[in-house]
């Protein structure tokens, strides 16, 4: 190919995105002219809890240590719900139920069960059935066990995934208890590349996860729903558990530190013992992660995460009082911060968490 046939597409892309970038580019060279954002002076805090959601919007379940990778805590989100017929994923927003299906993990870490929750007075026949299925599939069980779709949909990206096929039993258990045909879907090899915040154009990388919403992370702390379960208890209404919104890491927050996190630009996981280590676990480097956004919420919290009843009003006309913190985000109230990680490695509750770096500038883009 001659070079100037090389640098037509090249120009053409850069003319195409002119008008994505303008939005942006104002905030960036701001951003680069100022002068080095200093340190944080934000306390060193401690991981108080880890959690993992395996399926989408499904029940999921505390984890003392696992794995941190590029996408995610392990097992995190790997799957998900689809419309058996549109494959068209599903969510708690639609269908509160959804919180009823238990996950959890067999003593040695290969199986993930899967089981529907009873309701209250008895239930409906389902109830105790419990499948397994592995944790981590080879290609091989892959292959048997599932057939790989290149039509999921969730939010407005089309990626793939492999079905679960319908001798392994989970469809049925699934269908049968939410009323409608419904398929298992495990990821599939095609990375689903961050959008909004996490656009590589911004992050300065390519990183894919998933099947969370939009980024690979959630962090939360206790000292922010300390405050909102008080304020919630003076008006008269029940405090709730944190896992409401779905956090992956929970930290315990300074006294008094409500709402710290909201100006958070990196931070860092760390063992505490350590001057030295044994490098993976972050005795040296440890775990840094970018945080690209706040996270916007929906009703999702309103909604009890064992019994699936909906709130009608709280937490949500509580937040929305006080927590539209983010001009990219005008009608929704923040909880949680997401990230990106810059590397893997282990981690573990009661783990070093330390903030590097603040910023004033979060503001959040549409992802999906
Ligand atoms: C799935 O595939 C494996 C082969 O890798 C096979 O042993 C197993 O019986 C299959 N079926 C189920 C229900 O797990
Ligand atoms: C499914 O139908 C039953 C019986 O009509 C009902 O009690 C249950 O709430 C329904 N489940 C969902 C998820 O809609």
């Amino acid at each position: 190919m001659t070079p100037i046939l090389t640098i037509i597409p090249l120009l053409f892309l850069v003319v195409a995105s002119i008008p994505w970038l303008l939005p942006h580019l104002r905030t960036n060279l701001r951003h680069l002219l100022r002068k080095p954002t200093p340190q944080s002076s934000q306390k060193p805090s401690r991981i108080t809890s880890l959690r993992v959601y395996p399926i989408k919007s499904c029940r999921g379940f505390e984890i003392q240590k696992t794995k941190l990778h590029m996408t995610g805590l392990d097992l995190d989100r790997r799957w998900m719900l689809v419309d058996a017929e549109s494959h068209v994923f599903l969510t708690i927003r639609q269908i509160p139920e959804m919180t009823r299906i238990r996950t959890g993990l067999s003593d040695d870490g290969e199986y993930l069960l899967l089981s529907v929750s009873p309701t209250k007075g008895g239930n409906k026949g389902d109830g105790g059935k419990e499948i397994r299925i592995p944790s981590h599939p080879d290609k091989s069980w892959l292959e048997k066990n599932t057939t790989l779709a290149t039509d999921i949909e969730i939010w407005d990206t089309v990626t793939d995934g492999y079905v679960y096929n319908p001798e392994i039993g989970i469809n049925q258990l699934f269908s049968t208890f939410l009323n409608r045909s419904v398929a298992l879907v495990y990821k599939g090899p095609t990375p689903r590349v961050l959008k909004g915040n996490g656009d590589p154009r911004l992050l300065g990388r390519v990183q894919d996860t998933n099947f969370p919403d939009v980024h690979p992370v959630l962090i939360a702390s206790e000292a922010s729903i300390d405050e909102l379960n008080g304020r919630l208890k003076s008006a008269g209404h029940e405090g709730i558990s944190i896992e409401r919104f779905r956090p992956n890491i929970i930290i315990k927050g300074e006294e008094g530190g409500a709402w710290v996190e909201d100006s958070w630009k990196t931070v860092r996981i760390r063992s505490s013992s350590s001057s030295s280590g044994d490098g993976k676990e972050g005795g040296g480097e440890g775990l840094t992660f970018d945080i690209v956004a706040r996270c916007g919420r929906c009703q999702v919290p309103n909604v009890h995460p064992e019994t699936a009843e909906k709130h009608r009003t709280q937490p949500w006309d509580t937040m929305m009082k006080y927590r539209r913190v983010d001009e990219g985000l005008k009608y929704k109230p923040c909880f949680g911060m997401l990230g990106a990680p810059r590397g893997e490695g282990d981690i573990r509750v009661g783990m070093r968490f330390e903030v590097l770096e603040e910023t004033d500038r979060h503001r959040y883009i549409r992802g999906f």
